[in-house]
């Protein structure tokens, strides 16, 4: 099933299941307040990012899966794109914030969606990727489960999304929640 049926499918759950997170550390990790605008590419339902709203000047959320999009506009957020990660429609440089959460593994081309969003990321924003990280266990046992399912996707490690971002000129670092994720940050 291409991810983007198996999202429309999962959307209504989506939030129940996963479950929520605390915006600390992404108010933290993406510098926020900012009076600028703030995009959430494969954002999904907003689970994250919206409770990052009251922090941005505005808050866009971008995803294929129109159902995805359709529970974030259910919740009462209206700055919607329905686009594909590689092909979206914004200008260049034009947000001072990129977030991209759990979603990285999900898209066909992670080279291209990198190249993509420092293209429409202002000189000066900042890029935060979420991805769990392949080295610990538990994450291999998600990404084998992901595989069977025929999900498409593919986890890098922290260091292997760090070149990605470092072979378009910006200088990235990892962090490391010593948990389940890491987080690939940079500034252009
Ligand atoms: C695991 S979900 C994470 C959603 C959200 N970031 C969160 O943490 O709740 C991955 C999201 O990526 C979206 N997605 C997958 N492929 C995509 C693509 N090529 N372009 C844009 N979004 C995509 C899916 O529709 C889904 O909403």
């Amino acid at each position: 099933m291409p991810n983007n049926k198996l999202f429309d499918w999962m959307a209504p759950l989506y939030d129940k299941v996963i479950g929520s997170r605390d915006p600390d550390l992404f108010i933290e990790l993406l510098d926020l307040p900012i009076e600028g605008k703030l995009l959430d590419a494969g954002g999904g339902t907003g689970r994250v990012s919206l409770a990052l709203k009251e922090h941005v000047g505005q808050l866009f959320i971008s995803d294929l899966s129109r159902s995805m999009i359709l529970e974030a506009k259910i919740k009462g957020h209206d700055k919607l794109v329905q686009t594909s990660v590689t092909e979206n429609p914004f200008p260049s440089d034009h947000f001072e914030r990129i977030m991209v959460v759990d979603a990285l593994h999900h898209f066909p081309d992670q080279k291209g969606t990198i190249k993509e969003l420092i293209r429409i990321l202002k000189p000066g924003g900042k890029l935060v990727i979420e991805e769990p990280d392949i080295k610990l266990f538990a994450v291999k046992l998600v990404a084998l489960a992901e595989k069977l399912a025929l999900m498409g996707s593919h986890i890098h490690s922290p260091k292997e999304i760090k070149a990605m971002v470092e072979a378009n000129g910006l200088e990235a670092k990892i962090i490391s929640d010593g948990n389940f994720a890491s987080y690939i940050i940079a500034e252009k």
